[in-house]
């Protein structure tokens, strides 16, 4: 069970005569009065008696005093803290009736309980390594921003190459209906002598035709001459028309193809490839381009995954406050910066990660809260209820919410402070005589 305050009382310490506390084991319990009347002197009090002679103040018996200064408190946990006498010594009794001493006292006590105005005003950083450091994942969170920084850092390199190059090929010429590789003058040679070795065929066959016409005008005369060797012409005849049967050829089988648009290919081979290697280089330049491109996007792919994972890092913590987080080494709460946070806020979030330092420490003490309206006062001390945590705090007010006022060093009853007092009984004037009636 986390250790609080259960009584205290103190005497003749700064500007206190007289003072005794039963604070509320949870919530707020407010110290109230005017200014200049000893409420800070009763928070530098308990630092003293429970933090140790660190917190000793220079002056600490009230000037004027007769007698030394008593600081006592018991604890939840049975303990009798005490100083008193010459020295102000400390005496720390156990409910055996042991006597015990700072350490033991150190043990559950958390120095930013006593001393919240030093979180508070601690650096955005060291609010954040202070989270970080009770949640346990700091180091993990330190690696991953430094790795979130690096590739970004690597992807605005990269897209700026990437724009570059895009603007590099944007301005490139570009020929249509090219082919994709540059022609070599050996390769159009080599077409060409395949249409003059077909162009050669074509023509032997024509010959041929020519030929067997020929035959068959002589053989077609021989008959008409040689009745004798009618037989054997006619046999011959047959296969001669046979042959020419299978060597016909229709006209467009024996149209010549034309090498002109070739010859004028050779002859503009310089001009037709310096396009294409305009058009090679264009199409080298944007493919860099949609690497780079790709490069990119794959970065900004990896970045939000490192983004992701960081913050399921946090959530995945135990926080001493739902909506508490860290980014770029700052505390956030809500998603507020530190400086973005009203002073309740502010009180809520250092109140926690206070209590989470040292779960063992049972409260907090919390000067100057006249910051703090009303109702918020009232939501601040239901949320402290609700997490269990006794808080004591001072306030320049002497309203209903002071559980007890200061006034001139003396404790006073709030509610009786507050009471309106009751109206003097009547007094007759000096010199004022009865009438009494004559003859009575
Ligand atoms: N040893 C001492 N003896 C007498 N008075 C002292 C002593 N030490 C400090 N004081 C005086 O106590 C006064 C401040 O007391 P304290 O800070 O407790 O008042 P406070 O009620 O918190 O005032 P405020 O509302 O201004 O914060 C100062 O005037 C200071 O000079
Ligand atoms: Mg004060």
């Amino acid at each position: 069970m986390p250790v609080k305050i259960n009584t205290l009382e103190l005497e003749n310490v700064k500007r206190i005569r007289a003072v005794q506390l039963t604070p509320a084991a949870n919530g707020l319990t407010i110290i109230g009065g005017n200014n200049n009347q000893g409420k800070t002197s009763v928070i530098d009090a308990i630092c003293w008696l429970l933090g140790g002679n660190k917190y000793q103040p220079s002056n600490a018996q009230r000037d004027g005093a007769l007698t030394e200064p008593m600081l006592r408190c018991t604890l939840s946990n049975g303990l009798v803290v005490e100083r008193k006498g010459k020295n102000a010594s400390l005496k720390v009794i156990d409910p055996q009736g042991n006597r015990a001493g700072q350490k033991l006292l150190d043990s559950f006590l958390s120095e930013l309980a006593l001393d919240l105005p030093k979180f508070m005003q601690a650096s955005d950083r060291e609010k954040a390594d202070t989270l970080l450091r009770i949640i346990g994942v700091g180091e993990q969170l330190t690696q991953m921003e430094a790795e979130e920084k690096r590739l970004y850092d690597q992807r605005t390199a990269i897209g700026q190459i990437q724009q570059q190059k895009a603007k590099f090929a944007a301005e490139l010429p570009n020929w249509e209906n090219l082919p994709d590789e540059p022609v070599s003058a050996a390769d159009l040679i080599t077409q060409q002598q395949a249409i003059l070795a077909r162009n050669g065929q074509r023509q032997q066959w024509q010959h041929e035709m020519q030929s067997i016409d020929i035959a068959i005008q002589n053989v077609t005369a021989e008959i008409q001459r040689t009745e004798r060797h009618l037989a054997d012409l006619r046999a011959q005849l047959d296969e001669f028309q046979e042959k020419a049967a299978s060597a016909h050829k229709s006209p467009q089988e024996l149209m010549l193809e034309s090498t002109a648009e070739l010859e004028a290919n050779i002859a503009d081979i310089d001009r037709l490839n310096a396009k294409i290697r305009d058009n090679q280089r264009k199409a080298a330049a944007e493919q860099e381009a949609a690497d780079y491109k790709d490069q990119y996007d794959g970065l900004t792919d990896q970045i939000e995954k490192i983004r992701q994972d960081r913050r399921a890092l946090l959530n995945g913590a135990n926080l001493p406050l739902p909506g508490l987080s860290v980014e770029g080494g700052k505390l956030l709460y809500q998603g507020k910066a530190w400086d973005c946070m009203s002073g309740s806020e502010q009180l809520r979030v250092a109140a926690a990660i206070v209590r989470c330092l040292n779960p063992e420490c049972g409260f907090v003490l919390l000067d100057k809260l006249e910051q703090m309206d009303l109702q918020t006062l009232a939501d601040f001390g239901k949320w402290l209820e609700a997490e269990g945590l006794q808080a004591i705090a001072t306030r320049v007010s002497t309203g209903d919410e002071c559980s007890i006022i200061i006034e001139d060093g003396w404790a006073q009853n709030a509610s009786a402070f507050n009471q309106t007092p009751p109206p003097a009984p009547y007094q007759p004037a000096a010199g004022f005589k009865p009438y009494q009636p004559k003859g009575v």
